[in-house]
Parts: structure tokens; C-alpha cells; sequence
């Protein structure tokens, strides 16, 4: 297979909804960013965003809900099924609003990114950015990770705070989050991409962390 030639990894990105960090890989990847290849978006929502955004770039697309299945375990095993044919090094959460399944994460140990807005493990679940405002913390953030068993759990490979002003708004601070993981998520690609993590235990670390980020 040419990209196992090549060395490109094989992207797999899950999206729920909108997809803007989607784009932010698809934008980077067009810039030849990282040594990858996004071949396949997944959604378990059919009017996701980011299906549009994956087809708008000719990526291929897979879409299936859990409900079109008898049990979870049916509906891992399908995805999988999926991740394999499509021989896939990496899967990258980007909005997806759904745990994925433990036998997905046993067989991907490590190869599973996920981004946060919010500096974990503080403000975890769906709502990062509104709980941060919404408790007043002076700096909140983003937080790239590996996914494990728990719910924003997994060791962490890049942190960046933002700062709340007092003239935030929850919309102004949403904007500076996102702004934060568009440059974000695709530098933690990048990284995974030159096998540059080095798990150890809770600590990731980074290989030649002093390289330019570009
Ligand atoms: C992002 O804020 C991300 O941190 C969180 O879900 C949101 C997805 O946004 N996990 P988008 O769909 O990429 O625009």
C-alpha cells in the first residue's frame, strides 16, 4: 500500500457535529502540515457538519448510529470492522459526542487523540468552556490527550491556557478556545504523525521537543 511506503499515517477522524477542527486538519493536511493522510471521517450523526466538510474534500465517509444496532458491543465491533478495512494508525476525536467502546480503545491504545476545551482535569464532560466562565476561573484552556477508559481521562499531551478577561463573553471565550485548537490539534498530529510521543505511565512526553513547530 502506497502509504505504507510513503510512512503517511492513516487518519481516521470521528466528528458529532460542526466540524471546524475537522477543517483545521483538512486545512493543515493541504499544507502537507503532517506526515498523514485523512482517509475517512466518521459520524453518528447524519446531519453532522462535518460529513459535509469530509465530502466537500473528497474524504471518504462513514456514517452509522448506535441505535441502528441490537447492543453497544455490536455496534464496537462495527467500527472496528470499519477501522481495520480502512487500515487506520490513528483515530482523532474531533467533536465526537459519543464514549467510545473499550474494546476500541484496547485495540487502539495510544493511537487515539482527543482535544478538550479546558484545562483537564479540571471542567470535563460536554460543556468545558461554558463550565470554565461559568465558574469564573481567571484561565481556562485547551487540552489535547490519549483517550483511555474514562471520561477525559487519558495522559495528556499538549496544554495551552487562555486567559478570561472581564469583558469576555461565554461567545468571545468560545471564540479564543477554538482559535487555540484549530493550531493545536493539528501540532499534536503532526507529532503523533513523526512518532514523536513517548508514553510513559500519566507523562507524555515529547521527542525533540525544541524542533519548530513550523
Ligand atoms: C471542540 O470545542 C472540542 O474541543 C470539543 O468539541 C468541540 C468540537 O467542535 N471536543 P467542532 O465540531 O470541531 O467545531
Amino acid at each position: 500500500m502506497s502509504s505504507f511506503l510513503s510512512g503517511l499515517k492513516r487518519i481516521a477522524v470521528f466528528a458529532s457535529g460542526f466540524g471546524s477542527n475537522l477543517q483545521a486538519l483538512i486545512d493543515s493536511q493541504n499544507k502537507n502540515y503532517f506526515n498523514g493522510k485523512i482517509v475517512l471521517v466518521f459520524s453518528n450523526n447524519e446531519s453532522a457538519y462535518a460529513i459535509q466538510r469530509a465530502k466537500n474534500s473528497n474524504i471518504k465517509t462513514e456514517c452509522f448510529l448506535l441505535s441502528d444496532f441490537n447492543s453497544r458491543s455490536d455496534f464496537d465491533k462495527k467500527i472496528i470492522y470499519m477501522l481495520k478495512e480502512n487500515n487506520i494508525d490513528l483515530i482523532v476525536l474531533a467533536g465526537y459526542m459519543l464514549l467510545l467502546g473499550e474494546e476500541v480503545i484496547k485495540q487502539y491504545r495510544y493511537k487515539i487523540l482527543n482535544i478538550h476545551p479546558a484545562l483537564l482535569p479540571a471542567f470535563k464532560g460536554t460543556h468545558g468552556i461554558k463550565d470554565a466562565f461559568d465558574y469564573g476561573v481567571k484561565v481556562t484552556g485547551v487540552t489535547v490527550h490519549f483517550v483511555d477508559e474514562g471520561l477525559d481521562t487519558g495522559p495528556i499531551i499538549l496544554q495551552e491556557p487562555v486567559i478570561i478577561e472581564d469583558n469576555d463573553t461565554l461567545e468571545t471565550l468560545e471564540e479564543k478556545i477554538h482559535k487555540v485548537e484549530h493550531k493545536m490539534y493539528p501540532y499534536a498530529v503532526k507529532l503523533f504523525c513523526e512518532n514523536r510521543l513517548l508514553v510513559e505511565g500519566r507523562r507524555v512526553k515529547i521527542v525533540d521537543v525544541n524542533k519548530p513547530i513550523d
